[in-house]
């Protein structure tokens, strides 16, 4: 339950925008002040079709430690070197701190500017003082908008409070709109990957990205959670570093660099992410069961999608598994939730359980249907002709399958228990 406070702040908000009082042909309207501008990051422009459009606001989210104030970092340096005023408005870290990192990540240009403090107050004097063309806030939920005296006005507690957040976004927004300046928010995310603040966070900005990665891991994903002014389908991809975060040209050396050859269990699979395809590798393991009910571990895959799997092993493949306990998990911190991994976690599943390794060039794509069959999923030409060009030369993939990339040899199947057979992976063929 939260307590709902008057409107008056976003209608101050909607009052900055200056909308024009009466209607005007759409014709009319300039668009002069719309263009993107490139930060210099790629895969940060990447993600947002081009770059920053001034007067928008941007939220960032991401897990702690995540590496979010490396990335704005280096998105405010590297649109500082090429001649521009940019602001950080550090909340959380000192300016101390913040120009250790600066130095770890690289040169320090004389145009990046640093506001160290917590009050969104100041921010409007700084901005008039600096004349900046970029703005980060760093985080929303940590930033406040000033106390009101004692017995006057309504109180709007500590920063990170809901009614605080709402409150500062609301006043960041006016401000960015008013003065035409690119904005970033950073956002703490909730343990269950939700911004934490209020839901009308993403609705009062622009564009919302989100930051991800397992924090093990060096592989960093980037999206565009929604965004108003292009498609969201794009995915940077960042390895996280000494220097900070470079981008991934090749996203394959990194996630298949120590896949093992000749092991039960291992297939690689190529999986869409936004518009981009990762092969990535999937490994499964069966023990016997240690105790009943047998134990099904799925890490960075969907659990049901598993449990299905294994079902459809057993009773149409005819590969049992029910006496086994099963480990399937992806690895390089990738989360594979779509169904066109069914295929490949089932051959997983039956070579770790017949003990008869997969070739290492083979890939596989299918969603299993629960008869068994094996079904058409999106995009399957960019998956093989990704797969093609980091090597594989054949895949597993539905009977319906269009013809493949040139080198590709594609196996068709119709069902689960011919693509267990046709690799040798079906029990007996051991
Ligand atoms: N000296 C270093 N060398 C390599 N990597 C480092 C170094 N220092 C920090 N890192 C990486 O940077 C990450 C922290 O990045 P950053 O502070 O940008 O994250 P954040 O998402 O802003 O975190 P928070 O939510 O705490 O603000 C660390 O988890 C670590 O992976
Ligand atoms: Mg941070």
């Amino acid at each position: 339950m939260v307590e709902e406070a008057a409107l008056a702040p976003l209608a101050a908000a909607v009052d900055a925008l200056g909308l024009s009082a009466g209607p005007v042909p759409l014709g009319s309207v300039t668009v002069a002040g719309a263009a993107v501008q490139p930060t210099g990051v790629g895969e940060f422009d990447r993600v947002l079709a081009g770059g920053l459009v001034p007067g928008s606001v941007t939220l960032l989210g991401g897990e702690p430690g995540i590496g979010k104030s490396t990335l704005l970092l280096q998105v405010l340096a590297a649109r500082a070197a090429s001649g521009h005023r940019v602001l950080l408005v550090s909340a959380e870290e000192s300016a101390h701190q913040v120009r250790l990192r600066a130095e770890r990540l690289g040169a320090v240009p004389p145009s990046l500017f640093i506001l160290e403090g917590t009050d969104v107050n100041a921010l409007p004097g700084a901005v008039a003082e600096i004349r900046p063309d970029l703005i980060v806030v760093d985080s929303i939920q940590s930033v406040a908008a000033g106390s009101p005296a004692p017995g006057e006005g309504r109180a709007l507690g500590v920063p990170g409070s809901v009614s605080q957040v709402r409150e500062c976004a609301d006043r960041l927004v006016s401000l960015a709109k008013a003065s035409g300046v690119a904005t970033v928010l950073v956002g703490h995310v909730t343990k269950d990957g939700a911004l934490a603040g209020p839901r009308a966070l993403e609705h009062l900005v622009d564009t919302v990205l989100s930051f991800e990665g397992d924090r093990h891991y060096a592989l960093r994903l980037l999206r565009a959670v929604k965004h108003r002014f292009g498609p969201t389908g794009e995915l940077g991809l960042f390895e996280m570093g000494e220097a900070g975060l470079t981008a991934v040209a090749d996203p394959a050396r990194l996630l298949l660099g120590d896949r093992p050859s000749g092991v039960p269990g291992g297939i690689v699979l190529p999986v869409m992410q936004g518009r981009r395809t990762l092969p990535v590798e999937l490994q499964a393991l069966v023990t016997p069961m240690a105790q009943a009910p047998p134990k099904r571990v799925a890490i960075g895959l969907d659990q049901g999608r598993l449990v299905l799997t294994l079902a459809v092993l057993g009773q149409r493949a005819g590969v049992p598994v029910s006496d086994l306990d099963v480990f399937a998990s992806v690895a390089g911190g990738i989360r594979v939730t779509e169904p066109a991994a069914d295929l490949a976690i089932g051959l997983a599943v039956a070579s770790a359980a017949t003990g008869i390794a997969l070739p290492t060039d083979l890939v596989a794509v299918g969603e299993i249907g629960l008869a068994g069959e094996i079904r058409q999923v999106t995009n399957l030409p960019r998956r093989l002709d990704e797969a093609a060009r980091v090597g594989f030369t054949r895949a597993v993939v539905p009977g319906s399958a269009p013809a493949g990339p040139p080198g590709m040899e594609l196996i068709r199947v119709q069902t689960l228990g011919e693509a267990t057979a046709r690799l040798g992976c079906a029990v007996g063929g051991r």
